[in-house]
């Protein structure tokens, strides 16, 4: 089976990566892709998930049989849709499904109707709104805008100037969501579904600050653990009754035709675990932790998703716990530099380093994203996993690289 991964991030260096490890395996094709994928995949770096007649035009040079979309964008414009027209299998929701991240107004009103807990709420389109919703809470709130904003359109604030401030900007670009602040834990859930069935993944987590000990600015997520130690079956139990069943139920009433990952952001409150968003794709950094974890073929895998027969297969989760720790380049989440020279270490068994948004020139690997490489530790401890990964993480060498050196602490008691 030949498959075409679409992006360039280390979550489709990982989708890749598992992909050339199927058995039925004879090419695998990553657009843009990059430095890490080059080694084993063919990139194809003038093709863009964005622009669906060049996505179909390499389907057809190619021969591809599948193909598997790691990022949203693509999904909100798309892409998904005009494959399928092609006949193309594909794993990833079609335009409409896919408005539950690209429209956060959608996705808050799919869990009123379907009684999915949430934070409580407003959509907003005058600042006039705005000020009436802050007058009448006046307390720390979220104000997010509704479309897509790569991790930045999302506020936590208790000062008013700098709610009205953010949402004036926002909302230039479009509607925005006002919701209460909620206090807990996150927990980051995924499923694979056909439409039909689904099968939950094991639970993973993100750190997204900045900084150690959850301090600084957001970012796209800076480490990851897959299964997550503190998420224990009866917290599961309540999340698959509340949250993940009602969704699944909620799709075939409104007989979305979803065909891909769903994505169930999660914070566990005292009051219980409430939904804080969907995304209709793999988290990035987890699922460079939770893909390695999958033991079934990922050709098989990813063909019962696309064809609506995953009722047939077994998804069978590795024993092992895995461990994820980025590394970025100075001044992310910032602006921050690019085009720097990197030396890579050689992982061993238990270790993986995967690329994002790398190049190579002259046999030197470059930088050129934010978040550069995930360091990934497999072991039968979550502390052997941890040292696996920081040992890879403390060898990848740039001008100015750094990472959080707490990630996976909290099993420790740090
Ligand atoms: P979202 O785009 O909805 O995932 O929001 C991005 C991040 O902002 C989440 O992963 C949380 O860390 C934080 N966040 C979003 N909504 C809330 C909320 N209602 N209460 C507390 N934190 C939130
Ligand atoms: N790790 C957060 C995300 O992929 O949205």
């Amino acid at each position: 089976m030949k498959v075409l991964v679409i992006g360039n991030g280390a979550r489709e260096h990982t989708l890749a990566w598992k992909f050339f490890q199927s058995k039925r395996n004879t090419g695998v094709y990553v657009a843009p892709g990059n430095a890490g994928t080059e080694h084993f995949a063919t990139n194809l770096p003038n093709i863009s998930g964005l622009d669906p007649d060049q996505v179909i035009d390499a389907c057809k040079i190619h021969g591809i049989d599948l193909v598997f979309v790691g990022p949203e964008t693509p999904l909100s414009l798309g892409l998904v849709d005009r494959l399928q027209e092609k006949n193309i299998l594909c794993v990833g929701p079609n335009k409409r499904a896919a408005q539950l991240e690209s429209s956060k107004a959608f996705s808050k009103k799919f869990m009123a109707t379907h009684s999915i807990p949430t934070a409580e709420a407003v959509v907003c389109t005058s600042l006039e709104e705005v000020k009436e919703y802050w007058n009448n809470h006046k307390k720390k709130i979220v104000v997010k805008m509704s479309g897509l904003a790569a991790g930045k359109g999302v506020l936590e604030s208790d000062k008013e100037q700098e709610i009205l401030d953010f949402a004036a900007k926002g909302l230039k670009e479009g509607p925005l969501v006002l919701e209460e602040f909620l206090n807990g834990y996150e927990v980051s859930l995924f499923a694979l579904t056909d439409g039909d069935s689904y099968t939950l993944l094991p639970t993973c987590t993100d750190y997204k600050k900045a900084k150690d000990g959850n301090l600084g600015g957001n970012t796209g997520g800076m480490g990851a653990i897959c299964p997550v130690p503190w998420v224990d079956s009866k917290l599961l139990q309540k999340m698959v009754q509340e949250i993940v069943e009602p969704t699944f139920e909620g799709f075939k009433k409104e007989n979305f035709d979803y065909r891909g990952v769903v994505y169930f952001g999660v914070m566990v409150t005292d009051k219980g675990p409430k939904l804080l968003e969907y995304n209709v794709r793999f988290g990035d950094p987890e699922a460079q932790v939770l893909i390695p974890l999958i033991l079934n073929d990922f050709c098989n895998l990813s063909e019962a998703i696309a064809t609506k027969t995953l009722k047939n297969l077994e998804v069978r989760i590795s024993h092992q716990t895995a461990l994820g720790v980025v590394v970025a380049s100075p001044g992310y989440p910032e602006s921050y530099k690019k085009d720097l020279p990197v030396s890579l270490p050689r992982p061993n068994q238990q270790q993986l380093l995967f690329h994002a948004s790398t190049y190579s020139a002259n046999g030197t690997v470059y930088t050129s994203g934010g978040r550069c490489f995930t360091c990934v530790g497999l072991g039968d401890e979550i502390l052997t996993a941890r040292t696996s990964a920081y040992s890879v993480a403390t060898s990848v060498t740039f001008p100015g690289a750094w990472f959080r050196k707490d990630i996976g602490n909290r099993v420790f008691g740090q």
